[in-house]
């Protein structure tokens, strides 16, 4: 492998939810610093994308080549232990436990996230240790959410919709937040609406319909595709 391999290679990625198929041929790469959105009008296949990748569907089929590797079919299990993380959409915190015990429990000893780097990346969790998940605000459980996700030592970060619902200023926050995961090397895929966000973190875009992918591209040419957004992305879009 060169350093211009992707780490994450995915190729003709079907899904399906038992007689349903869902994914009919996704393909995608993405590479070490690089962040790529995944596209597409609700019910696109997104979130079906993900899940396959992470070991989540009651069956998938294709590739999904992690270091060259093939990788589908593995556990979740086994898959997070070789770097690959997925934020979902519902947050999965202990709304029980305090800020710093859901940090706590995800520490893995390989991860060069240590708690003192979340702290530094994080000052709205780090004024807040002691308090219980649970009562943070929403956009704060998404932070909590992501530094969990680090603090496991992901490789390749896959995050489906975390700025949703979230106020402008929370979106500020993750954007920054994604440019800095950018800058240490991280590998991500981030499924999501807003467009702005798309083209200011992101490397190159792939669109989702129907199961497939139906068009990549860089922000410019995104930008120049008019046609293609009203064809597979809603109107909530531009
Ligand atoms: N648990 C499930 N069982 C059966 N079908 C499902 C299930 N989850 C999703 N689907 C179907 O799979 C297709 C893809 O759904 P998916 O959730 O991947 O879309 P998405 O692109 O993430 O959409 P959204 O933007 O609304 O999150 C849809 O037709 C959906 O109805
Ligand atoms: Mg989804």
């Amino acid at each position: 492998m060169t350093h211009s391999d992707p780490i994450l290679s995915v190729r003709d990625l079907q899904g399906w939810y038992g007689k349903s198929h869902v994914l009919q041929g996704v393909s995608f790469d993405v590479r070490d610093g690089e962040l790529i959105t995944l596209l597409g009008r609700n019910g696109a296949g997104k979130t079906t994308t993900l899940r396959s990748i992470m070991g989540l569907m009651p069956r998938a089929e294709g590739v999904v080549a992690f270091e060259g590797r093939q990788v589908l079919g593995q556990t979740p299990h086994v898959l997070a232990q070789l770097g690959l993380a997925l934020v979902p959409e519902n947050r999965g915190i202990f709304g029980g436990l305090t800020v710093f015990e859901n940090l706590n429990i995800a520490i893995r000893g390989e991860s060069s996230w240590t708690m003192a780097r979340i702290r530094d990346l994080f000052p709205e969790l780090n004024g807040r240790m002691k308090t219980a998940a649970g009562k943070l605000s929403g956009g704060e459980q998404q932070m909590l959410t992501i530094a969990r996700a680090l603090l496991t030592g992901p490789r390749v970060l896959l995050l489906d919709e975390p700025t949703e619902g979230r106020a402008p200023v929370i979106v500020e926050r993750l954007v920054e937040l994604f440019r800095r995961l950018k800058q240490d090397g991280l590998a991500v895929v981030l499924v999501e609406h807003n467009f702005d966000v798309c083209r200011s973190v992101a490397d190159r875009h792939y669109i989702v319909d129907g199961g497939e992918i139906v068009w990549s591209g860089d922000s410019d040419e995104l930008a120049r595709s008019d046609s293609v957004i009203s064809r597979h992305l809603s109107l909530e879009n531009v």
